[in-house]
């Protein structure tokens, strides 16, 4: 980057050791992120000729590391390995290129991470970014800048990294720039709902979460009445899509909102939120998934988080045919089982202790989902004012995920070290970012760990 020479230096290294081999292996990690971040090393080797397999993994934990160094193949770590600097395979070439926070107890040579260089992980770089990065120092016949700028982008909103400022700043905001001057990314102000390619448009009220909308959100009659009442008919047997409105009643559509929002007496935060800066894949087909970057990384997620992370990264790779399809329909379970949390959630209520407040779901929700369900509670939460710890079964102990708001944040949060500190005195292993983090730690040491969690964050807080 621009701005950034010792960065810029610093991938220029990883580029050269990337460069020594013939075959490499890509770790990434099952997620938006981490699927388009392997996806843009996929495209960079390619065009070098390195060889290359990529494995996709829930987390880095001790037992996948071992694997790595058994291998003895050089590996790029990609959107994860900054929390595990200290267990890294030793006497092999590893390279990574990650944004989350870093394990101070270990130090590796070929680093790349926005936190070494006074960046901030959690809004001015993705995974997805730092591959980019690293795939412009790798200089590839054929690759120029702004190539692969779509991915890199659509990793970074899966990552929610645009939700701070309502639209992408940083490192983020340079590549989104490299990304437009290639002419292969568009990005406007517009309404924030989701499934503005390819929901019709009653739908975006009806499943509307970020802002919640009082009396309009999962109420299908009140949300088409909304709309005629602002003037939009269906316009077809068939509702018609955002993008299939002239914007005169796009603008219509806005302003009634944030007219029936304030009038609801919803906060300014909130209201506020009804109108983002949205990012376009200008390659990708009008009408898909794929063209508009939050609905892209959801469909993306819908692969990665179940188990199904070739799909998604064949999709990433240019398939539109099979895999896309297969794609579809992982997206709609993604979808029913993201409601049917929520609604467990719900049911079961939040318990609050005295800074943190927290819901086990036991083995209904997945574990590779429950962090999306914790953050779109908090989200519509009544009580912002505490962080959200959610907890559900996994293969191998109790998955644990943790969010937060900017605001808590900004009173001295940091979930990253409280959730990695707290697991490790149960035994147990975490990290992340500030504003989300994630562990996992042995059956049966809940309740120890949320009172030290309680503790931890109390004094984050205080
Ligand atoms: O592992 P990774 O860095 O890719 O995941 C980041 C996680 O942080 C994502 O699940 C994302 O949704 C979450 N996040 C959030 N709120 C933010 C920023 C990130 O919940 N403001
Ligand atoms: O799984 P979840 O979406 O809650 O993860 C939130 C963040 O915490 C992600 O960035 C993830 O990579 C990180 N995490 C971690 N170590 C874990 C679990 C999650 O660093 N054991
Ligand atoms: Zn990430």
């Amino acid at each position: 980057m621009s701005d950034h020479p010792s960065m810029k230096q610093r991938a220029d290294k990883c580029a050269a050791a990337i460069k020594r081999h013939e075959e490499v292996r890509i770790v990434s990690h099952i997620d938006a992120d981490g699927l388009t971040a392997a996806a843009i090393m996929c495209h960079a080797l390619d065009r070098l000729g390195i060889e290359h397999g990529v494995r996709f993994v829930k987390q880095l934990g001790k037992n996948v590391l071992d694997e790595v160094a058994d291998t003895n193949i050089p590996t790029i770590f990609t959107d994860l390995g900054s929390g595990m600097l200290s267990d890294m395979p030793r006497g092999m070439d590893v390279v990574i290129a990650d944004h989350h926070q870093i394990d101070q107890n270990g130090n590796i040579e070929y680093h790349l991470n926005p936190h070494l260089f006074g960046i901030d992980g959690s809004t001015e770089l993705s995974g997805s970014g730092c591959a980019y990065l690293l795939a412009q120092a790798l200089s590839c016949p054929g690759l120029k800048s702004g190539d692969l700028a779509d991915l890199a982008i659509v990793g970074a909103v899966g990552d929610l990294q645009a939700r701070k400022f309502g639209k992408l700043v940083g490192c983020n905001r340079e590549i989104l720039k490299q990304g437009a001057d290639r002419g292969v990314l568009n990005y406007k102000k517009d309404l924030s709902f989701f499934g503005k390619q390819t929901r019709e448009v009653f739908k975006l009220l009806l499943y509307s979460s970020d802002p919640y909308l009082p009396g309009l959100t999962g109420n299908e009659g009140a949300s088409i009445g909304f709309l005629r009442k602002a003037g939009i008919d269906a316009g077809g047997e068939r509702w018609r899509r955002w993008i299939d409105l002239s914007e005169g009643e796009q603008q219509k559509v806005v302003s009634s909102l944030v007219q029936y929002c304030i009038s609801k007496r919803m906060s300014s935060y909130h209201v506020h939120r009804l109108v983002t800066e949205v990012y376009t894949l200008c390659r990708e087909q009008e009408g898909t998934e794929m063209r508009d970057a939050s609905e892209y990384s959801t469909l993306l997620n819908a692969t990665a988080r179940y188990g199904f992370a070739d799909v998604g990264l064949a999709v990433c790779l240019g398939d539109r045919d099979k895999k896309l399809a297969e794609a579809h329909d992982l997206l709609k379970d993604h979808r029913k089982n993201l409601v049917e949390g929520l609604k467990l959630v719900r049911e079961k209520g939040i318990t609050e202790m005295n800074h943190v407040q927290y819901f086990d779901a036991g083995s209904s929700i997945r574990d590779t989902i429950v962090g999306i369900v914790a953050g779109m509670s908090l989200t519509n939460s009544r009580n912002r004012n505490m962080p959200i710890f959610a907890f559900a079964e996994s293969d191998d102990g109790l998955k644990v995920s943790a969010r937060g708001t900017q605001g808590l944040i900004r009173k001295g949060l940091n979930l990253a070290d409280a959730i990695g500190a707290c697991a490790a005195k149960v035994g147990g292993t975490g990290g992340g970012h500030n504003i989300a983090a994630g562990a996992t730690i042995p059956r049966g040491s809940k309740d120890e760990f949320l009172e030290l969690l309680d503790t931890a964050v109390g004094e984050q807080l205080s």
